[in-house]
């Protein structure tokens, strides 16, 4: 039986850095071409990590939870799109550990934006509550965020149009194969 490769692509970064918006546009794109899942944290923590808050412990649970998902899926020749925060580099690391011990290609892309363009942005108004002290552990803001070392893929959302960006994932898939022809 012949199976497409499955894959695990994860999207790292602050909450605003458009990990939503380039995961939507890259499940767009991929989906004609192969079979694709997004797993994306506002979602999972909907119904996966329902009740889990925001506490160093709880987004590593979080993250552990979505990256085993992710490798279930991935291992049966779905491509899976991570859309989460994921701040702690050991928690990215293992997720990327675990898909390398199963032979499951493992791309990290890092939305990289600057916390002041952020705050200034402030789409869903969490910044503003942060930085008033009524939202606590608030990345950026009173938790901290890792940023990844060695990413595949650099995305600077603040000033990179969502297709450039778009383009340089799928180039990196193709380049392995992984995103049709
Ligand atoms: S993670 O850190 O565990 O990976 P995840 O991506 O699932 O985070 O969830 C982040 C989303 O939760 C944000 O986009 C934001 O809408 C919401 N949120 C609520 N409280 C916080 C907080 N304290 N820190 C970060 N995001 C928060």
């Amino acid at each position: 039986m012949r199976r497409t490769a499955g894959f695990i692509l994860w999207l790292t970064g602050l909450s605003g850095a458009g990990k939503s918006t380039l995961s939507r546009a890259l499940r767009e794109q991929l989906e004609p071409v192969r079979p694709v899942e997004l797993l994306d944290g506002d979602e999972v923590r909907t119904w996966l990590s329902r009740g889990l808050g925001f506490s160093r412990e709880d987004r590593e649970e979080n993250v552990r939870r979505i990256s085993h998902v992710a490798l279930l899926l991935a291992r049966h020749g779905v491509g899976v799109i991570v859309a989460a925060i994921s701040p702690y580099r050991g928690s990215r690391d293992e997720a990327r550990q675990r898909a390398a011990a199963a032979g499951v290609p493992f791309v990290e892309v890092y939305l990289q934006a600057p916390l002041d363009v952020l705050i200034a942005r402030d789409v869903k108004g969490l910044y503003r509550k942060a930085l008033a002290g009524e939202l606590a552990d608030f990345t950026g803001v009173s938790a901290p965020y890792e940023a990844p070392e060695h990413p595949e893929v650099i995305v600077r959302s603040d000033v990179e149009p969502v297709e450039a960006g778009l383009e340089r994932v799928l180039d990196t898939l193709r380049a392995r194969g992984l995103a049709g022809t």
